[in-house]
This record gives C-alpha cells, sequence and structure tokens, in this order.
C-alpha cells in the first residue's frame, strides 16, 4: 500500500465497470437520476445525521461507517448498497463501498459486477496499491472495494496490523469522502466486532419482528468500542403504506457514552 499518491492519480489508474442501473430497480435498489420511491426518502433520512457526524471534526474518524447485524440475512448488504447509492447522490460528496465480509461476499454480485482482487490481496501483498483494487463505476462519486480472493487466513487478515493501518490511512487520505462497509454478522462471527473497533459510526441493521431483542443487546455489547451507533429496523410491516416492508430509523439507540 503506497500512501504518497495524490487522490486523482488514484483514481486515474483503478479499474471501471458498468453497474446495470434497470437490474438494481428491478430489485427494489434506489439509483441515481429521479427516484422518488418510499425508500429512497427513507434512506435520505438514514443518511443525514450519518453525513453530518462523518464532517463533524470532533468524531475520530467519522467517515468510517460500518453497517452490521446480529443474525445473517438481516439486510445488511441490501440496506449498504441503498445507503451507498443515496451518499453518492449528495453534492460533492464521494463514497467508496468496501466489501468487508471478506468470508460471504456478496456487494459485487448484487451489483451486477466482476473483479478478481479486493481488500483481502491488498492486505497481503505489500506491491499493490488501493488504486490497483479500487473499481470506478458508471455511478458518479461511487466506486467499490471488492473483498477480494478468498483467502484461508481472511478473519486473521482482518484483525491484522495492515488492515487498522489501511482505514487509517483510507480515513485521513479521503476526510471528505465517506467510506462504507458491509460486514458479516456480529454474533457469527468475530470480524465485525474486530472491525468495529475502527469505525466513527455504526449502522445496525435489526429485522424488524424477527430478531430476538436478547441477540441484539448482545450485539450490541459487541461493538460498544464505537460512540455512534444506529439502527435501521427493515423489512417492517407495521408502517402505514410500506407495502412488505419499510424502515424506521432510531438513531443514537444503542449510544455508548
Ligand atoms: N427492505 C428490504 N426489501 C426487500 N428486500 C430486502 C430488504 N432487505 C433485505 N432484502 C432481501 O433479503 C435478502 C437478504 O438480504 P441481504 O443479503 O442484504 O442480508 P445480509 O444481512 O447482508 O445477509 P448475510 O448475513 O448473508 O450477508 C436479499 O435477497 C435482499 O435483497
Ligand atoms: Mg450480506
Amino acid at each position: 500500500m503506497s500512501t504518497d499518491q495524490t487522490t486523482s492519480s488514484q483514481e486515474a489508474t483503478s479499474q471501471y465497470r458498468e453497474i446495470n442501473l434497470e437490474g438494481l430497480r428491478a430489485r427494489n435498489i434506489i439509483t441515481p437520476h429521479g427516484d422518488h420511491t418510499r425508500s429512497a426518502e427513507e434512506f435520505r433520512m438514514i443518511k443525514r445525521p450519518l453525513l453530518d457526524n462523518a464532517f463533524d471534526s470532533t468524531i475520530p474518524n467519522g467517515n468510517l461507517i460500518m453497517v452490521t447485524s446480529s443474525l445473517p440475512g438481516e439486510g445488511k448488504t441490501f440496506c449498504t448498497i441503498n445507503l451507498a447509492m443515496s451518499i453518492a447522490m449528495e453534492l460533492n460528496r464521494t463514497l467508496l463501498l468496501v466489501d468487508a465480509d471478506v468470508s460471504k461476499p456478496s456487494v459485487l454480485r448484487q451489483l451486477g459486477i466482476t473483479s478478481d482482487k479486493g481488500l483481502l490481496d491488498l492486505l497481503q501483498d505489500k506491491n499493490l496499491k488501493l488504486a490497483d483494487v479500487l473499481i470506478r463505476t458508471n455511478i458518479e462519486n461511487f466506486s467499490v472495494l471488492p473483498s477480494g480472493r478468498h483467502h484461508k487466513k481472511a478473519t486473521e487478515l482482518l484483525a491484522s496490523e495492515a488492515m487498522a493501518e489501511l482505514l487509517q490511512d483510507m480515513a485521513q487520505r479521503y476526510p471528505d469522502r465517506i467510506i462504507l462497509f458491509d460486514s458479516p454478522p456480529l454474533l457469527v462471527t468475530t470480524e465485525a466486532s474486530v472491525l468495529a473497533s475502527h469505525m466513527g459510526q455504526i449502522v445496525m441493521v435489526v429485522e424488524a419482528e424477527k430478531t430476538p431483542q436478547p441477540a441484539v443487546r448482545e450485539a450490541l455489547s459487541l461493538i460498544d468500542s464505537c460512540d455512534i451507533v444506529g439502527i435501521v429496523l427493515n423489512k417492517t410491516t407495521s408502517i402505514p403504506g410500506a407495502g412488505h416492508y419499510g424502515y424506521g430509523y432510531g438513531y443514537g439507540y444503542g449510544q455508548h457514552n
């Protein structure tokens, strides 16, 4: 990893992929250009406090934001991609989406793109630079860092000093950029809680009417190293007019001051 490149030369050498926006819309994922759907509106509300905190100089690494949950399948990746799209649509903001669910990556598949290298390669190969594995896309201000080639020591790599240095470097080198991490479920692997200790903010996705309260409580206890934890209640049915799902956002719930 090199720290001596400018942002523009980083962008110039990275790869480029076309995301199929129609495909995303078909799966209820918000896209740039004129989405006035209910979920676009809801993610706009979810991102607002995240953006305020991200650029508050009193919050360390506020621009590093991890999306996680207690259990598998609660909607982490779905919410991460929606949130990423919504943030990339902000004026003068750039967004880097990192697939940090290294044992079960799904961001690239959900975006309908492919790549062979990513985060795990970057952590092992000192000759690789962030620019070599970053993917720019047809969505302005939206780039992706894939999880990379499967590695049997993936968990150790994520918990390594190299990862801590990479995160610190990313947070500081791109202070005007939001770096959003998709992650594994907290109660299944140790990776997410290790990552949490480097994050400025965490979004905890909770599947409405399904995830047991003790599971949420236990998961929150694993991320108490992070001061700012917000909750997204996903797949709710109780919001009038929300159809088969909706969102609620209990910002500040689970804060540890
Ligand atoms: N609010 C929602 N509306 C519609 N579909 C949703 C919603 N949330 C999640 N889904 C769908 O539910 C499935 C599981 O979601 P997703 O893959 O985002 O969960 P996850 O928490 O990332 O799972 P894993 O723990 O396996 O990584 C996906 O098919 C996703 O498209
Ligand atoms: Mg996922």
